[in-house]
């Protein structure tokens, strides 16, 4: 039995008569009204032409507050930034498919995810006349994603704790020792003050101040008054330091852990290398020295919790490596870590000095749970987990060059506009 969209309301009917009734014969009407999916038609413009139930339930919006509004301004389409909206315009523009996970704006204001898939309907000579987009909610899945991402990353911090406590402790000890420095240069100070308020004291009152002076170098030899007036300025600076570098510790590890990290947006790609790396500093700094060379990047689309994830994974995999080597050898091996544009995508390499991939290991490493560590020093998961972020989450791939013995270079290499981007199919209508 054909299900027919509502009527319209009378006293709609005469303003919305030219959108009505929908552009589709009986058979396909049937269908695409009783899809779960939600669909629309537009023109060429991207004007909404039609759309069926499961747009109304999706989305909110109805029949009539549909017909002959421009989509993307029905829906605010967002993810990363405009994104969505530029690149939906550009494939109307073109004639082209266009797919990505976006979120919309429902009628009530409420915010939904869905998998957006945009076809053009060309006619017979293949001009596009139309497009067809239909809308798979996938707001549990992103939710749900997100949540796993957030509990992911809390389950790292958790294994950094004791490192990241141990960076803390250093700087604290020292800021300690200058407070105490000062506390007691202090006290010799006041005691010198007061010899030299007393000498002051003899001239201003007209009395041979030959004896106050003498006692107030008394004092200010018994202060090391030299010493103090060198060492001061030192202390306070190394306080400064010290709380520097607490604060960028704990800076690194709130942005860490901020439940923000886990949506798509455009950030400084740097920084989130370069925070990572401050939380990472105890994993590596007793088997490695650390190169950094930040290129100069635009901003880049992504999840900057998961890059976050990847970088860490990477630099640990490397001090492991290294570890190996210097454990056998002893001294420090070196871990390189760049940042550089390529074209549309940003590109973050990790090098490392260490054992390097044996070429039967090699075919496996991105495989969960394969690891060649001890029980209790891998899971086999870091590789696997890096590798369904970037090529899953972000279109982006991972690349490893290595020289067994000699150490192994991995390339990640994300799309700077983001999935979407990376997605964005270019066939023609
Ligand atoms: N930089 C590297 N140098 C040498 N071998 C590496 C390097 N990175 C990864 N590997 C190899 O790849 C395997 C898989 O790495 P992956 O990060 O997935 O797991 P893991 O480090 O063993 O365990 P987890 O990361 O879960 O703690 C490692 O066991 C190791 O054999
Ligand atoms: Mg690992």
């Amino acid at each position: 039995m054909t299900t027919a969209p509502d009527p319209p309301a009378p006293h709609q009917a005469a303003t919305e008569a030219a959108a009505w009734p929908p552009p589709l014969p009986g058979a396909l009407l049937d269908l695409a009204e009783t899809m779960t999916h939600a669909v629309a038609i537009l023109d060429t413009a991207g004007l909404v032409t039609w759309a069926n139930r499961g747009f109304t339930r999706l989305t909110g919006f109805g029949p009539w507050d549909t017909a002959g509004r421009s989509f993307t301004g029905l829906v605010r389409l967002g993810g990363a930034d405009d994104g969505p909206t530029l690149d939906v315009g550009d494939a109307l523009a073109a004639g082209r498919s266009f797919d990505a996970t976006v979120s919309l704006h429902r009628k009530d204001g409420a915010r939904r995810w869905a998998d957006l898939d945009m076809h053009p309907v060309a006619d017979a000579a293949g001009t596009a006349v139309a497009h067809v987009v239909v809308l798979t909610d996938a707001t549990e899945r992103e939710q749900t994603s997100t949540r796993l991402a957030h509990a992911e990353r809390l389950a790292t911090i958790g294994r950094l704790a004791a490192g990241v406590a141990h960076e803390i402790a250093t700087p604290v000890q020292f800021v300690g020792d200058s407070v105490q420095f000062l506390r007691d240069a202090m006290t010799d100070l006041a005691t010198v003050i007061v010899a030299l308020q007393r000498v002051r004291q003899a001239v201003t009152d007209g009395t041979p101040p030959a004896e106050a002076a003498s006692a107030a170098l008394a004092a200010e030899d018994a202060a090391d008054l030299e010493y103090l007036l060198e060492n001061t300025p030192r202390a306070v600076e190394s306080c400064v330091e010290g709380l520097d570098r607490v604060s960028a510790i704990v800076r690194s590890l709130k942005e860490f852990a901020h439940p923000q990290q886990s949506t798509m947006a455009s950030v400084d790609l740097n920084h989130v290398v370069r925070s990572t790396l401050t939380l990472a500093r105890n994993e590596y700094k007793y088997v490695a020295d650390l190169d950094t060379d930040f290129g100069a990047l635009p901003p880049v689309t992504c999840i900057a919790g998961s890059i976050s994830q990847v970088v860490l994974n990477l630099v640990v995999n490397a001090a492991h490596a290294i570890g190996d080597i210097v454990k056998a050898r002893g001294g420090k091996g070196h871990i390189a870590v760049s940042t550089a544009l390529d074209g549309a995508h940003a590109v973050i390499t990790v090098r490392d000095t260490g054992c390097g991939i044996a070429d039967d290991v090699r075919p496996h490493i991105f495989e969960p749970f394969y690891t060649t560590k001890a029980v209790g020093k891998g899971t086999g998961q870091g590789l696997a987990l890096a590798w369904s972020i970037v090529a899953g989450d972000h279109a982006g791939a991972i690349e490893v060059d290595s020289t067994p013995g000699q150490g192994a270079t991995f390339r990640v290499r994300l799309p700077l506009a983001g999935r979407a981007a990376g997605r964005l199919t270019a066939e023609a209508a």
